[in-house]
């Protein structure tokens, strides 16, 4: 019997994730299963397990680095009604976790429920932003969760605050469960003053980083702590140095941007290059924030 019986509706196999990346780069998932509603999430973790199979979620594909041999085991995709609702009942704001987080942010900050506006111009899933607790210079998603709704590989759902989740810088730990939805706690306030402040932040952020219509996924490195990543590799001298047709943004050193033709292996070369040279001159050893599978 197959690992997927009962869910070949949502199965698909040899599915190439580069259309589901920022990147557009990497081979094929062996399985890519899309789960209507929990109930066919906890089923797939569940025969996942007894079939000793890898999984991974995928979120929209903003901080993600695929191999070009692609990803040997099940990709589940949180796609689809069910999971992209966001419904609002202030101070608080509800979204499945394949809902696009920057969309989240907007139609908070329309509304007059005010927080999130911090973290304007951060793209990805509302999933994937708690999973990596995505941030920057002016907080990160940890501040604003209220709770999570994780579904566990043995099929149990449950609610937990945020407290329970182990956030820190970028990171969180959810042990093994899967984001099904959130609620953030906001503050109920003054809708135009949180635009100004939505657009203050997105000029300031794009004015040093470059325009999301690159190919990129962001910053490929946490910041070590008291230090920048970029202003590392800045001051290695590596900025505009290319592998291939990926190249290290001029604009921001933190960033590798895939121009046509790029391979994830020319993107790999660079990490490993940035990597190297960073720890020659600082002693300090990069760590990836960006993922890769
Ligand atoms: N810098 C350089 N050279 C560069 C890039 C940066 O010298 O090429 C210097 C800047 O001048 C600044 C310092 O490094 O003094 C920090 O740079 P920046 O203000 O651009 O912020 P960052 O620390 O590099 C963080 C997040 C970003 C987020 C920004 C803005 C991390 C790893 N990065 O970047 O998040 O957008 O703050 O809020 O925490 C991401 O998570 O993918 C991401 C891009």
């Amino acid at each position: 019997m197959s690992w997927c019986s009962g869910l070949e509706a949502i199965c698909r196999r040899d599915v190439p994730l580069r259309d589901y990346t920022w990147y557009g780069l990497g081979g094929p998932a062996a399985w890519l299963v899309t789960p209507r509603d929990e109930g066919e999430l906890a089923q797939t973790l569940v025969q996942c397990t007894v079939a000793r199979l890898p999984w991974r979620v995928l979120g929209r594909g903003a901080n993600l680095l695929v191999r070009d041999a692609g990803f040997d085991g099940v990709v589940i995709r949180l796609s689809g009604p069910a999971w992209e609702r966001t419904w609002f009942d202030p101070p608080h704001a509800h979204a499945g976790a394949g809902a696009d987080f920057p969309k989240l942010v907007k139609q908070c900050v329309e509304r007059g429920l005010l927080g999130l506006e911090n973290l304007v111009g951060i793209p990805g899933s509302v999933g994937g932003a708690i999973r990596q607790n995505a941030g920057g210079r002016h907080g990160s998603v940890a501040d604003y969760v209220h709770t999570v709704r994780l579904v566990r590989s043995d099929g149990s759902v449950r609610a937990h605050s945020a407290a329970e989740l182990g956030f820190g810088y970028r990171r969180s730990q959810l042990d093994g469960g899967v984001v099904s939805a959130a609620t953030f706690a906001l503050q109920s306030g003054d809708s135009a003053a949180g635009l100004a402040r939505y657009r203050a932040l997105w000029n300031e952020k794009y004015a040093s980083q470059p325009p999301l219509s690159a190919k990129s996924a962001g910053c490929v490195f946490k910041n070590p702590p008291g230090r920048a990543a970029g202003r590392l590799i800045d001051e290695a001298g590596l900025k505009g140095r290319r592998c291939g047709a990926a190249e290290i943004s001029p604009k921001h050193a933190n960033f590798i941007v895939a121009h046509p033709g790029a391979t994830t292996q020319n993107v790999l070369d660079l990490i490993t290059l940035a990597r190297d040279r960073v720890f020659e001159r600082t002693g300090i050893r990069l760590e990836l924030e960006l993922e890769v599978w």
